[in-house]
């Protein structure tokens, strides 16, 4: 069976093609031969050695694909089941406890980058119906954050306004998850073409960040100067001052990417006076995966695929990635 694997001290460079056994299950195990993996800022951070990982890792955490077969006492799947993986495998429910987040597939254990994977069945979810294997492997990470950001730490409800930051795979998600609900969008981009891919998945308002780095200020005069409801909010450092902007009284802020700096100066006492719930948040549950599943199923969301590359392609995958010119989700399809 085939698997991509990495050498330490990590890099694209350093991502080879190798094996890995997947054997029969035991109790309480399914056998998934998997198809598709999906590509998140966090995996490119494990591949570059950023974070650093074992000799021979096997990265990624999404993964899409069949149960070939099932262990005794399982009763949630049966063989030909299409399912989707879970971020943290052992939180399975409720209130997010350090020891079950300990357990990250691509990062603390090996993932998804292979041909098959003998796991305990709690590992997976069952996909929404319909969904090719690459669709299923971006709910994972992407998917499941931008859910937990908006439905989960949010409450978001019809008529709310949502802004969400440039148009990677947690954005694209926290915009559809918006529109299905009844929400408004206003959407960033530093790219007028993405804008209009924005426009035409239902945003409402588009604001180019590059052009106008007051980006803040002209999203709350698109609500009419009340400030919008949440802010997914990916920048982190760097796009923080300018969330806090945008935001009403009371205004919910999901704090979830670092890709505008890891630490910065914050105004804590506007954060105080605006009355901001300022929530960080790290993927979530199997549980959530579960209820994001069901939504899927009646809502008809599809995930933004910008590309799909090869297994044995996978550090040209990531260098797409980099490049920054993809709009969703890059997969890997084998
Ligand atoms: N906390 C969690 O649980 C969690 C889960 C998933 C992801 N994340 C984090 O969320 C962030 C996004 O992840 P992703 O997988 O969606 O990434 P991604 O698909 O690689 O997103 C890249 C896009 O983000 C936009 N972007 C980059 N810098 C920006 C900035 N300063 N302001 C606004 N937009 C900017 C760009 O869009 P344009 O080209 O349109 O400008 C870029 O194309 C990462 O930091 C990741 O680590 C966290």
């Amino acid at each position: 069976m085939k698997a991509m694997r990495l050498k330490k001290p990590g890099g694209l460079d350093n991502l080879y093609l190798d094996k890995a056994e997947a054997g029969a299950p035991g109790a309480g195990e399914i056998r998934v031969e998997l198809h598709a993996t999906s590509l998140n800022y966090h995996d490119l951070m494990v591949v570059k050695g950023m974070i650093p990982a074992e000799e021979g890792r096997i990265p990624m955490s999404d993964g899409g694909g069949v149960v070939t077969a099932v262990g005794a006492g399982v009763a949630e799947f049966a063989v030909g089941d299409h399912v989707a993986s879970t971020f943290f495998p052992e939180w399975l429910g409720g209130e997010a406890v350090a020891e079950w987040m300990r357990l990250v597939p691509g990062d603390r254990s090996d993932g998804y980058a292979r041909e098959a994977v003998t796991a305990p069945a709690t590992w997976f979810t069952k996909a929404p119906k319909g969904y090719t294997h690459a669709e299923a492997a971006t709910l994972t990470c992407a998917g499941l954050t931008a859910w937990r950001a908006l439905v989960v730490n949010g409450n978001m409800k019809s008529g709310d306004t949502v802004l969400v930051q440039g148009t990677g795979g947690v954005s694209i998600f926290a915009l559809q998850f918006a529109k299905a609900a009844g929400a408004t969008v206003i959407a960033t981009s530093s790219s007028d073409a993405k804008i209009e891919r924005l426009k035409a998945l239902g945003a409402d308002h588009t604001i180019n960040y590059r052009t106008e780095p007051n980006w803040g200020d002209a999203a709350k005069k698109f609500t009419g100067g009340r400030g919008v409801d949440h802010v997914v909010e990916i920048g982190g450092a760097g796009t923080m001052a300018q969330s806090i902007r945008a935001s009403k009284i009371g205004g919910h802020i999901a704090l979830i990417g670092v890709l505008a700096g890891f630490q910065g100066d914050v105004s804590t006492v506007t954060i105080m006076g605006m009355q901001l719930r300022v929530q960080g948040l790290t993927v979530g549950s199997r549980q959530s995966q579960q209820d994001m599943v069901r939504a899927i199923d009646a809502n008809g969301i599809r995930p933004v695929i910008d590309s799909s590359f090869p297994l044995e392609r996978l550090a040209d995958a990531f260098r797409h990635q980099e490049s920054n010119t993809h709009f969703g989700k890059i997969c890997v399809e084998w």
